[in-house]
């Protein structure tokens, strides 16, 4: 499949795991076009509750891909506010999506659950094919093997 890694990551947490993810699907044969965001103006490190218009320099487009996994980190006990933007600026109709979100807490109750059911109305209110998001912890021992791990689990339902 030719798939879409699309991502915000503001200090290289989220980027990791999106390249871990990348090297994932490429094991398993997959295309992978990886992209992080660039908005135009800083974004405000604040929850996605508080309005803030975020543009970008550009958005990929989703007819180009099979799929689409989108990304970033917990804020606030939410999802970014830029990865929700994008959302709501790409064309997603019938598009199998998928969501990922690190976060600095060691519980996915502390914000990661609730980034990852947010990114995932997001989704459906642009009528996406929906599949199971992962949430990756930078509180953990070894890092690497747990992006690995969530990695492979994310990828398994595409
Ligand atoms: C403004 C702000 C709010 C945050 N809120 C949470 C939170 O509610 N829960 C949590 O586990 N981590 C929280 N974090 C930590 C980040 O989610 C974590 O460090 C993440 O991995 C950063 O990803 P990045 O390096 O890709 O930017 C917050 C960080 C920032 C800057």
């Amino acid at each position: 499949m030719n798939i879409c890694l699309i991502y915000h990551s503001d200090t290289g947490n989220t980027k990791s795991f999106a390249e871990a993810i990348q090297n994932a699907l490429e094991q398993k044969g997959h295309q992978v076009t990886n992209i992080q965001l660039q908005s135009l103006a800083p974004i405000k490190k604040a929850s996605v509750r508080e309005h803030q218009d975020i543009s970008f320099r550009s958005l990929p487009k989703a007819d180009d891909y099979d799929a689409i996994l989108f990304g970033g980190p917990v804020w606030a006990f939410g999802p970014s506010p830029a990865i929700i933007a994008a959302i709501r600026q790409m064309t997603l109709k019938g598009k199998k999506c998928a969501c990922f979100a690190t976060m600095g807490f060691p519980y996915h109750w502390m914000g990661g659950n609730g980034a990852i059911r947010y990114m995932e109305r997001e989704l459906g209110k642009k009528d996406a094919l929906v599949l199971p998001g992962r949430i990756c912890s930078r509180a953990t021992r070894d890092i690497t093997a747990l992006r690995k791990l969530r990695s492979l689990e994310l990828i398994s339902s595409l």
